[in-house]
């Protein structure tokens, strides 16, 4: 049996990949409604990152020179944006979270979106089937922050996602983080910044504590704002 054949259904809490630990998040909220439910069954096959994915060639109609991934795109309002901002690029974006999905598959036919493919599950499942320095960035934007020390290994940047991204990112490439928890926040800088493969480009306080200019919010980030939190930006290149 291939690794490919290994890789389990969609929707159920399973192992992580290379015995790595499991998706700790939520998979489904409410029962969606039935224009959503429609959106999850008619829209997704037509735009989900097949699970037998070799090349990304072929994977958007006009094949795009860049293509980027967003790790955990909660509603994808966020997704939906950037993606609707650039039509020559494409768009990757991985949620397990079902509600989410259906909120991002919304925007997408509302607003006519086509550049954006969709993984509906653990992100991690499907990067290692990607091929190498396919990505001009990737893009994880306010990841749960697990901020009790026992659930460190939770937490979505580990070596071994260091070391996914590394591979996929192109030389020059781009990793965006950005996160309103303390703990996440040290956490994110310091395993990027240990990595000899990406570079932080910050030259000065304002690069790491303004949103970066054109960037939208998200739904995450303008909580964060009502509730009084700081966000932190980290832009990394791949060298
Ligand atoms: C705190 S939410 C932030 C959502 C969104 N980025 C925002 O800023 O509004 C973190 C998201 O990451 C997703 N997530 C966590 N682990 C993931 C994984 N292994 N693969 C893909 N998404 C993941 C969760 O389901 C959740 O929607």
């Amino acid at each position: 049996m291939s690794d490919r054949d290994a890789l389990p259904k969609l929707g159920v809490n399973n192992k992580g990949p290379r015995g790595e630990l499991p998706f700790y998040g939520r998979r489904k909220g409410r029962p969606l409604r039935p224009q959503m439910q429609k959106y999850y069954d008619e829209l997704l096959p037509q735009i989900s990152v097949p699970r037998d994915l070799e090349t990304l060639e072929g994977l958007f109609p006009h094949n795009p020179k860049d293509i980027y991934l967003e790790i955990g795109f909660g509603g994808g309002e966020h997704l939906a944006a950037i993606a609707g901002a650039a039509p020559e690029c494409g768009f990757i974006g991985a949620e397990p979270f079902m509600n989410g999905v259906a909120s991002l598959l919304r925007h997408i036919d509302e607003d006519g979106i086509s550049n954006i493919r969709i993984w509906p599950d653990d992100v991690r499942l499907i990067l290692d089937f990607l091929p190498e320095a396919c990505l001009a960035g990737a893009y994880i934007m306010f990841p749960d922050p697990w901020p009790k020390k026992r659930h460190a290994g939770r937490r979505i940047l580990q070596a071994s996602m260091r070391d996914r991204l590394a591979r996929l990112i192109r030389p020059g490439g781009s990793l965006r983080m950005a996160s309103d928890h303390p703990i996440a926040k040290t956490w994110l800088l310091a395993e990027a910044m240990a990595d000899d493969r990406f570079e932080w480009c910050a030259s000065s306080a304002k690069d790491w504590q303004n949103r970066p200019e054109g960037w939208p919010e998200t739904r995450y980030m303008a909580k964060g704002v009502d509730e009084g939190r700081a966000s932190s930006w980290f832009d990394f290149k791949r060298l």
